[in-house]
């Protein structure tokens, strides 16, 4: 059957955004939607966000990961250093996540400085992963070009033997990322394509944020 794209079309009624409404503090904000998505549920990664890097050739490219835990200091996600996403935000740490959450007809962009996070929250955070998952991390030169599958499957079975009977190390080049954030959008679907849009700017002071309504 032919997709006829401009026949899709949806109004969005769930929900909407007034100021009254919006915690001063973002990141409470960003808490209660969380909350909302996971209540209404139908979304398996909830926590599935879009991270897009800057690279060296001036091409923005994005890709999903998952966030992992949040807090007034911001919010992080575990990689491959030696990614392209890790070297592009080594190499210009500018940064934005987004979120689009269907169940809830939201959306939520959130442009920040990316930093590594300390070795040890890498480490704490590599050993609660499956075995399985801490392996693939050692296995996968992530980003790199391969021969073909047959690669990664023989280097898994080797590391499978060679870590049968011990703890796999953390790699050097695999842990977190923290994103400060500077600014944070939250959008609100709502009927005829007038959507609720709040932005959150950081003061230059770094401790209190303004909000203003942003047009749809
Ligand atoms: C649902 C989903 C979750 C993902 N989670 C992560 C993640 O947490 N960390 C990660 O490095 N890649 C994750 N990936 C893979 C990335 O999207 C990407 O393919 C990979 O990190 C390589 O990106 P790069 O070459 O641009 O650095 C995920 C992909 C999907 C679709």
């Amino acid at each position: 059957m032919e997709n006829k794209l401009h026949d899709y079309r949806k109004s969005y009624e769930k929900a909407s955004l007034i100021r009254e409404n919006l915690d001063e503090n973002p990141i409470q904000q960003f808490r209660t939607w969380f909350y909302d998505v996971e209540r209404f549920g139908g979304i398996d990664e909830a926590n599935a966000m879009t991270i897009s890097t800057l690279g060296d050739d001036g091409f923005p490219k994005s890709r999903i990961v998952l966030l992992k835990s949040y807090d007034e200091h911001g919010f992080v996600f575990y990689t491959n250093y030696e990614s392209e996403k890790g070297q592009a935000l080594q190499n210009n740490p500018q940064t934005c996540l987004s979120f689009f959450w269907p169940n809830t007809e939201r959306q939520v962009i959130i442009k920040g400085m990316a930093e590594k996070v300390p070795e040890n929250r890498s480490d704490s955070y590599f050993a609660s992963r499956p075995k399985g998952s801490q392996l693939g991390a050692l296995v996968s030169n992530q980003s790199s070009v391969i021969k073909n599958r047959q690669v990664l499957e023989d280097e898994l079975e080797a590391l499978e033997k060679k870590y049968a009977d011990k703890e796999v190390p953390r790699p050097e080049n695999w842990g977190g990322f923290l994103v400060r954030p500077e600014s944070i959008e939250f959008w609100q679907g709502r009927p005829n394509r007038l959507h609720d849009r709040f932005l959150y700017t950081k003061s230059d002071s770094g401790y209190d944020w303004k909000i203003e309504r942003l047009a749809p």
